[in-house]
């Protein structure tokens, strides 16, 4: 089993009750059970986890650099703000790639920039918790697990 992590950035603790409509209805803990298991089926062995803080993540990112083979990260809102977060995911020189929930393209102007892609292998956005699951599948792809 190859170990990845799936990061998830600020506010996505709350998924089940926040903006449901927009980012749907599972609790982060069923999505990340959800992609650990997708994860053993793939040969993945996911590991997860989620901060509120920029520091947090980054902390995240480069701890990554000692055991993970690749990283599905979700920035939440500091993809359209954080330089400091673009420079960790350059940084750590493992894959890295980028997700969403909604379909940020379709929102508001400013969440149509991400600091956070041009630094990532490719980027999903859009397809509820199964852009995570398609992130790790792409990441699987890029490690060329079996
Ligand atoms: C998000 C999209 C961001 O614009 C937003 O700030 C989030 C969640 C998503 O998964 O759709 O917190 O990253």
């Amino acid at each position: 089993m190859v170990p990845v992590l799936v990061l998830h950035g600020p506010n996505l603790n709350l998924l089940g009750t926040r903006e449901p409509q927009i980012y749907g209805s599972l609790t982060l803990a069923e999505i990340d059970r959800r992609l650990v298991q997708a994860g053993e089926a793939l040969g993945l062995e996911v590991r997860t986890f989620q901060s509120n803080s920029e520091g947090g993540l980054i902390d995240a990112l480069q701890q990554a650099r000692d055991w993970a083979k690749g990283v599905v990260f979700n920035p939440g809102g500091y993809t359209h703000t954080s330089v400091a977060l673009r420079d960790a995911v350059a940084a750590i020189g493992i894959p890295v790639v980028e997700v969403h929930l909604s379909n940020v393209q379709a929102r508001e102007e400013f969440r149509r920039v991400s600091l956070i892609a041009p630094v990532c292998q490719g980027s999903i956005t859009g397809f509820g918790w199964r852009s995570y699951d398609l992130g790790l599948q792409a990441l699987r792809g890029i490690l060329e697990v079996d």
